[in-house]
């Protein structure tokens, strides 16, 4: 997460550069070292995941599972059948399913790095809700693939366009065939927001969905203005093409790293306190699940889908992913310019939820208005805003006090809805 910004800020400036000349040649360097091919066998599910890591060590159930998309991605996916007192569901047996959907650059391990008592998927099941925690493509626990192994250039070849089209269908297809057709609360965070947004406007999702809490909102990124940003605006384009020739974005990897050096060592960036200057002030987090988060992240993405969120920053127009040149846009669009995702468009009688801060870097209160300015026709009794003054990007997820500020506030959202 602390990166993103960071190479948002980064590709804002050459995403005019034709992108997939790239493609091929940075994915052969990126695959150094690792055979191509390898994915005939999938490795198996693994005994260290999320939930063994997270859930059952403080006493939880929890499954492990795993959905296909439609494009052959095996996602993982757990849940949290039920609190730790079982007989606490709401009153009847059926209990309410949630999708809790992680940002870019993390995955699902970040909403459990606080103790039980202050994170939201144990704080929702313990409140009688079925909780499924979702890993988008690429994330530690979701790098399989029906055909295509992490290695090969084709398998990064895709933005949150694909996150829209294939994973988050995926994962409610799935919920809902195993919770009896039930319709399912979701929540999102950052670029989970980004997600949902973007599939409501085109009438997908809307079926299933019974409300949504959308926390850091996210899709009009034009006023995310940090000193960070003006610093990359100097950055010699040698460097960001390096970073930008690699169809798989490793933060941790060596090229990242040596140019996270180099930015860190210009006059005025203070690299110690990289999570303030990117994310905002966030006033709540906790040091040991700070500690925590950088073990486990920032994850990788791909190179593509910083670039197509670049694009979103440059042109304050939320569209699919731009080609750039005409001729790839007609190839697959059909136009010359990328189709718009129209916010107006998402349907004026379904629940949302919106939590945002006044201390946050990515979801700044000014593009949050800008949103809520395409939400405006929306029915009043269905939408419902929360500000919170002092909360920055992280507080949302980590923050030691979320549970009294927001999840309490999305608990009742959700028990509202009754359709
Ligand atoms: C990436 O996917 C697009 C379709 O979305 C396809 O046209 C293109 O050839 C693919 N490129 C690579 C390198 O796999
Ligand atoms: C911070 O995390 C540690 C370790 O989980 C915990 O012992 C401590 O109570 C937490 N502090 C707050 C203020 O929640
Ligand atoms: C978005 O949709 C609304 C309502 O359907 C329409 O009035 C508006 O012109 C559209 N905006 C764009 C940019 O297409």
């Amino acid at each position: 997460m602390s990166l993103l910004a960071i190479t948002l800020c980064l590709l804002l400036f050459f995403t005019h550069y034709y992108f997939l000349d790239g493609v091929a040649e940075a994915a052969s360097r990126a695959s150094f070292g690792r055979k191509k091919g390898a994915a005939a066998a999938f490795p198996p599910l693994p005994s260290d995941g999320i939930c063994a890591s997270s859930v059952t060590v403080h006493g939880y159930k929890c499954q492990e599972l795993q959905v296909t998309t439609e494009d052959g991605y095996i996602l993982s996916l757990q849940r949290i059948p039920e609190g730790r007192r079982s007989e606490n569901n709401n009153g009847n047996n059926k209990k309410q399913p949630v999708i809790i959907q992680h940002g870019v650059l993390v995955d699902g391990v970040t909403w459990l790095l606080n103790s039980p008592e202050q994170n939201l998927p144990l704080i929702l099941a313990d409140n009688g809700f079925d909780v499924w925690i979702a890993n988008t493509r690429g994330t530690k626990f979701s790098r399989r693939h029906t055909s295509l192994d992490p290695s090969q250039p084709a398998y990064w070849n895709w933005s949150w366009d694909e996150l829209v089209s294939y994973d988050l269908p995926a994962v409610f297809n799935y919920v809902s065939s195993q919770t009896g057709g039930q319709k399912i609360h979701y929540i999102g965070h950052s670029l989970g927001t980004l997600m949902a947004l973007a599939s409501f406007s085109e009438g997908k999702l809307v079926n299933q969905v019974k409300s949504a809490a959308l926390l850091s909102p996210i899709a009009y990124l034009s006023h995310m203005t940090t000193r960070l940003l003006d610093l990359a605006a100097r950055f010699y384009i040698d460097q960001l093409t390096r970073i930008f020739g690699l169809s798989e974005f490793i933060p941790k990897g060596l090229p990242v790293q040596l140019f996270l050096r180099e930015l860190c060592a210009q006059p005025g960036v203070d690299c110690n306190d990289l999570v303030t200057a990117i994310t905002g002030p966030n006033c709540c987090l906790n040091s040991s699940a700070l500690d925590l988060f950088f073990m486990n992240e920032p994850l990788t993405t791909s190179t593509k889908n910083l670039v197509h969120l670049a694009q979103i920053v440059r042109s304050g127009v939320l569209a699919k992913f731009n080609y750039v040149r005409a001729d790839y846009n007609i190839q697959h669009y059909g136009e010359r310019f990328p189709p718009i995702y129209n916010l107006s468009n998402i349907p004026h009688d379904l629940p949302l939820f919106l939590s945002y801060g006044g201390q946050d870097a990515l979801s700044d209160v000014l593009d949050v208005a800008t949103l809520l300015d395409y939400l405006k026709l929306h029915d009043v009794d269905k939408i419902t805003v929360q500000f919170i003054k002092n909360y920055a990007h992280a507080d949302f997820i980590m923050g030691v006090n979320a549970k009294d500020i927001v999840y309490n506030a999305i608990i009742s959202f959700f028990n509202r809805q009754f359709n």
